[in-house]
């Protein structure tokens, strides 16, 4: 059984460090790509308040592919390009969306989302997958918040 519990009302800084903190206890020498990107979605779930989403899209022959999430089944494929995720594959950097109808092409997986946040997952140079989350406030995600989980890549670049 894992038990990694996320302390109630912590500050941002503390809640992503506890984050990475079990994300790396829990991959570490598994592996298969897979299950460790199950597990960190259901981490950033478990951790992460306000989020109607959370989960990976992988760069598969050119176009982003679903991967294991947490949350209402989304769109399977994402050509680079469009829509947030897309636009953060293409462009390899963070894109924190406030809102997510002001984005132009963002594609809308669940009606609940208003705002979002996707972050490249790179390694050896080249990007593999992007993390996406969504959430169903408006501006719910802020640079705390994008560094906490561009923290996380970094180490999903090496497990997945
Ligand atoms: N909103 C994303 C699509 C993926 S879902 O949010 C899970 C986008 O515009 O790329």
């Amino acid at each position: 059984m894992y038990d990694f519990q996320p302390v109630t009302g912590q500050a941002k800084a503390d809640l992503y460090r506890d984050l990475l903190a079990a994300a790396d206890a829990l991959t570490a020498g598994e592996p298969d790509s897979v299950a460790n990107m199950a597990n960190l979605a259901a981490l950033i779930w478990q951790f992460v308040p306000e989020l109607n989403w959370a989960g990976f899209y992988r760069l598969i022959e050119g176009e982003l592919v679903l991967g294991p999430f947490c949350g209402k089944p989304a769109c399977i494929r994402i050509p680079l390009g469009q829509g947030v995720c897309g636009t953060a594959a293409q462009t390899r950097k963070t894109q924190l969306v406030e809102d997510v109808f002001a984005f132009p092409g963002h594609i809308a997986c669940d009606a609940a989302s208003r705002s979002e946040l996707v972050v490249p997952v790179v390694r050896d140079g080249a990007l593999i997958a992007v993390i996406d989350l969504d959430s169903p406030r408006p501006a719910r995600f802020d640079g705390e918040d994008a560094a906490g989980i561009e923290a996380l890549a970094a180490l999903a670049a090496l497990r997945i």
